[in-house]
Order: C-alpha cells, then sequence, then structure tokens
C-alpha cells in the first residue's frame, strides 16, 4: 500500500473499532471465535424462537409510550428497541419485543380495599391506615443540563412553578391519586402514571439521558417506591389485553418487605424499605447482583471503573475487596441496602437513573429545619419545575452506607451501572443465556460500533451507554454500594407477623438499651 491510499483507507475508515480487553476476554472463556459466534449460540439458546425478536408495530402503537421526546434534550429512543433479551419479548403478538427504555413509578401501600395483598397480610391497623403519607410525587427528565417536570407523571398540585403537596393539609397526592389509581395485587392498592387511551398519547416516563423521580411523604414507615416499564404500567393499566404485561425491567428503590416470603420473618424490621434492583432482568441494562460476580469472582477491584481510584487509595475500605467480601450491589433479601424509615417521620427520597445506575438519595428536612432537603428546589411540600443536575454532595458518614438509620438526616445509595467491559467480565462468570449472552453481546456491539438500523448486531442494547453522566459521584466510598450483611448487628423487634407495631426503631431502642449498660456500669 503506497502512502497515499493509506491515507485514504484511514479517512475511509476512520475509526477500526476493536473489542476492549473484557469482551475479548469472554469470547476466550465462552470457546468462541466472534461476536458473530455468540449471536447464533443466542439464536438456538431458546428453541425455536426467532432471535432477535420480531417487532409488532401495530402493537407498540396502541400500548407503548412515544419514542419521539417532548422536552427537547431528551432522547429519541426509536432506536434503542431490545430485541435480545428477557423471553417475555416472544410472548403474546410481539407487545413486549422491542421494549425501549421508559421508565415510571409506583406507589403501593396497604389502604383497605377489596383483596388484601401479600405484602399487607398481618399488619396492624394503625400501619395500614397511618402509613404511607405522602405529600406528592414528582417524575423529572433530564434535558441535557436540568432535570424538566414531567406533569403527566406527577402526583400532586401543579402550577408554573412546580408541584405541591401537603399530607396534613389535604393538598396533593392524597386529594389528587384518584387520577393515578392502578391495578393493586400483591401490593392492596397501586397508583402510578399510565396511559388510558393510546400509548403514545399517555405517559412517556423517564428515558435518557437521565431521569429523576421525587417521593415526599410525612411517613413513609410502611409502603413500596418502585418502577417499571411505561409499557408495561400501561398494559397493567388496561388489565393486561394482549395477555402479558412485558414485566422484563425492575427498579425498587424503597419497599417493604412483608411479602417476599409471606409468613417467614422478615430481613429486617417491618419499617426496613429495601433497595433492589434485580426483582426483573431485560437482557437490555446489565445489572450487578454481588461485588464479587460484577468482578468476575476475581480478587481485583475493577469495576465500578469510577470507584478504582478510592478503591486503590485505600483498599481495604467496605466493598474494594470483591474476593473477601460478599456484598449484595443488587439489594435484596441478602442485601444491606435499606432505609430505615421511622413513624411519621418526614421524608424526602429522590432516584436518579443515570450512566453511573441507580442514585437513591433520602433526606429528612426535620433535620434541615423543617422544610428543605439537599437538593436545592426540592422541598417537603414543594419541588419546582426546573431542578440542577445534583444536589449537595451528602457528606454525613452515617448516611454514605447502606443500612440507613431513621434518624439519618442525609443518605445516598448507589445500584451501580454496568458498562460495556464491566458488562463482559460479569457475564464471563455466567452461562449464555438471554440475559447474559445478550448482556455481552450488546457489548460487544457496542464496542464495535455495530448497533443500530440495519447494522450486524441491530436489537442488541446496553442502555446504560445511552444515558449520560450527570455527575452525582462526589468523590464517595464504595459502601455508598453496600456492606457486607455481617455488618447489620441490630436486634430485630418488628420482623416476624405479630410483632409488626407502628413504633418499630433500631436506633432509639439501642441507645436505650446502651443507657441503660452505661448505668450498670456506674452503679
Ligand atoms: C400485532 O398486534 C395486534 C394488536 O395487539 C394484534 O391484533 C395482531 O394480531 C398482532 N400481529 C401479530 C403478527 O402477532
Ligand atoms: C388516596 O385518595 C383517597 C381519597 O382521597 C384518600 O382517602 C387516601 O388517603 C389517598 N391515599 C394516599 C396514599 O394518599
Ligand atoms: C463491618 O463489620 C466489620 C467487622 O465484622 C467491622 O470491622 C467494620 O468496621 C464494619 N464496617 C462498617 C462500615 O460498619
Amino acid at each position: 500500500m503506497t502512502f497515499r491510499s493509506l491515507v485514504f483507507a484511514s479517512l475511509l475508515y476512520p475509526t477500526l473499532a476493536a473489542l476492549g480487553e473484557e469482551c475479548q476476554r469472554y469470547l476466550n472463556v465462552k470457546g468462541l471465535n466472534s461476536p458473530s459466534d455468540l449471536a447464533e449460540q443466542l439464536a438456538t439458546a431458546e428453541a425455536g424462537q426467532p432471535t432477535p425478536c420480531l417487532e409488532n408495530v401495530t402493537a407498540q402503537n396502541f400500548y407503548a409510550p412515544n419514542p419521539k421526546p417532548s422536552i427537547q434534550g431528551a432522547t429519541d429512543t426509536t432506536n434503542l428497541n431490545c430485541r435480545y433479551g428477557n423471553p417475555q419479548m416472544w410472548q403474546s403478538c410481539g407487545v413486549c419485543c422491542g421494549l425501549r427504555p421508559h421508565f415510571n413509578w409506583v406507589v403501593a401501600t396497604c389502604e383497605a380495599s377489596k383483596g388484601v395483598g401479600q405484602f399487607c397480610w398481618n399488619m396492624p391497623s394503625c400501619l395500614t391506615s397511618g402509613s404511607p403519607k405522602i405529600n406528592y410525587v414528582a417524575a423529572y427528565q433530564f434535558d441535557g443540563t436540568n432535570f424538566v417536570l414531567m406533569d403527566d407523571s406527577t402526583a400532586g398540585e401543579i402550577s408554573p412553578e412546580g408541584v405541591r403537596g401537603n399530607f396534613w393539609r389535604g393538598v396533593g397526592f392524597s386529594a389528587l391519586n384518584s387520577s393515578f389509581q392502578w391495578s393493586g395485587g400483591d401490593w392492596t392498592t397501586k397508583y402510578a402514571p399510565w396511559a388510558r387511551g393510546s400509548g403514545p398519547d399517555g405517559p412517556r416516563g423517564v428515558t435518557p439521558p437521565a431521569g429523576l423521580w421525587i417521593l415526599s411523604a410525612e411517613n413513609f414507615y410502611y409502603g413500596a417506591f418502585y418502577m417499571l416499564s411505561q409499557l408495561g404500567l400501561n398494559l397493567e393499566g388496561k388489565g393486561q389485553p394482549t395477555g402479558t404485561n412485558c414485566w422484563m425491567w425492575e427498579l425498587d428503590p424503597v419497599e417493604g418487605t412483608a411479602g417476599w416470603s409471606p409468613g417467614q420473618p422478615l430481613p429486617g424490621n417491618v419499617n426496613m424499605d429495601y433497595s433492589t434492583e434485580n426483582a426483573q432482568a431485560s437482557g437490555c441494562m446489565p445489572i450487578s447482583y454481588t461485588s464479587r460476580q460484577a468482578n468476575g469472582l476475581g480478587s481485583e477491584f475493577k469495576f465500578p471503573e469510577d470507584f478504582r481510584a478510592t478503591c486503590a487509595a485505600n483498599p481495604t475500605q467496605p466493598g474494594c475487596q470483591p474476593s473477601k467480601e460478599n456484598i449484595h450491589w443488587g439489594g435484596g433479601r441478602q442485601g444491606t441496602q435499606r432505609f430505615e424509615n421511622l413513624w411519621d417521620e418526614p421524608y424526602v427520597f429522590a432516584v436518579v437513573v443515570d450512566a453511573k445506575g441507580y442514585w437513591i438519595y433520602r433526606w429528612r428536612p426535620e433535620a434541615y429545619g423543617g422544610h428543605s432537603t439537599g437538593w436545592p428546589g426540592v422541598n417537603r411540600h414543594y419541588a419546582l419545575r426546573t431542578l440542577g443536575p445534583r444536589p449537595a454532595p451528602v457528606t454525613d458518614v452515617r448516611g454514605l452506607k447502606t443500612d440507613v438509620k431513621g434518624d439519618v438526616p442525609e443518605a445516598v445509595i448507589l445500584q451501580p451501572s454496568l458498562s460495556a467491559e464491566a458488562a463482559c467480565l460479569r457475564s464471563s462468570v455466567e452461562q449464555v443465556t438471554w440475559q447474559w449472552g445478550s448482556d455481552a453481546l450488546a457489548a460487544m456491539a457496542e464496542e464495535l460500533g455495530e448497533t443500530g438500523p440495519g447494522a450486524r448486531f441491530e436489537g442488541t442494547q446496553n442502555w446504560w451507554s445511552s444515558f449520560t453522566d450527570t455527575q452525582q459521584n462526589a468523590n464517595y466510598p464504595a459502601s455508598i454500594m453496600g456492606l457486607e450483611a455481617k455488618n447489620m448487628t441490630e436486634t430485630y423487634h418488628c420482623n416476624v407477623p405479630g410483632s409488626f407495631s407502628c413504633d418499630c426503631a433500631v436506633e432509639q431502642r439501642d441507645q436505650v438499651l446502651k443507657a441503660s449498660k452505661e448505668e450498670e456500669v456506674l452503679v
């Protein structure tokens, strides 16, 4: 090749993309020659099912939210359709195939209605009638600079300034919740924003480049604040007209646990509400599960990348020794990701989804003079229409680790995302399944630049990479992602049916115990 043709060649092929180290290693570990080999293996993994799955555009136009944004700066999700992943995408007339990243909130309670859901069995009446007490719930779309309120996904009194709500005055969520009534089930009563008419005309939900949900409550002792896909919310709200609710994604930032194994002891007190990101997996937004698994069962701390520096600086801090610790970054029963919520104590929760993961903040307004929080514009009884990209950094050490006590003024929990390289390492310790195989293939497609219409691996997705980094991480320690379960040394007084009272509080009881012990010593 002459010098001239070399120059031409490099103009014609400006980026000769190659697999990263971890994705190349994945192929070696699995004995595959190329990403195409992996795609072929996935195509035969679900016998008889077309892979990628076949979308039903008619069904999507009926039920799915509009891929085109109405807020400038929000992402057009047309090309983010997930066609390799959760087996539900082959169900009932292709309505789930091509799921896009549009997510929205659900609030679940034990308020009396016809049946009683399993999360509400054995609950005392003080609890079913007194918790939660909600001021407002708000949803925001990131526009590249700010978070912008989405009126149709916000339950509170909406004005040009923002959203208001005050439970004690009967203003906001408690007065307006009937227009958000959704189908109850495992929780007796549920509220959510969903499309009563055609999907594209209904709520769009939160999409890339980032989103934010806020819940302000005078009491969130027991209940659930969680997220599902907007398509799923629409289908379930309509009573599953196509026979499915496309349950292919779920995030549970704050969830009471009595329904996890009804009748059995809860993992913590009844008023410890857990964060979980792995109740369902899509195959298009990889999740970590444990720190050890996320680091490929190796001893080196590699992922999430953003914690490499802090772990290198202080290698024995919690979360930095994946082979020695067993930390559930994804939350759940064995996890430590939980918030103890005291009775009639106001809390404001903010949940951000961005490229780095799910950031779950909790503030206790009583520690801020009664009204404000750490996020300018977010208050106990109102939130402004436009919010800056992030709150003031959390500095309280008790809030910079999971297992957050009821009296902690400010706290943040992170459920980390997986970059392409992290997804390949995470998947390398699993079989090639619809979940882990699809996650790895999407990672390779991204590294090779072969996603999108007409590309070789069209329909594979790592939705995390379509989100942006809103820079929530203020040089936080890895303990915001979790501790070891053995670090939870509290004594539970309220975790079996019959003991679910409305005044559970670990810290106060511990203090009381400590005080009486000190007295004994003095005596
Ligand atoms: C596509 O969806 C529509 C609406 O749900 C349904 O009537 C139709 O049968 C579906 N088409 C196929 C090929 O499954
Ligand atoms: C929902 O609305 C009803 C009727 O206004 C009210 O009685 C109930 O307390 C509300 N529930 C919540 C959780 O705000
Ligand atoms: C977790 O427990 C270990 C001992 O089991 C202790 O050394 C460590 O300080 C604890 N970490 C936190 C953050 O509580």
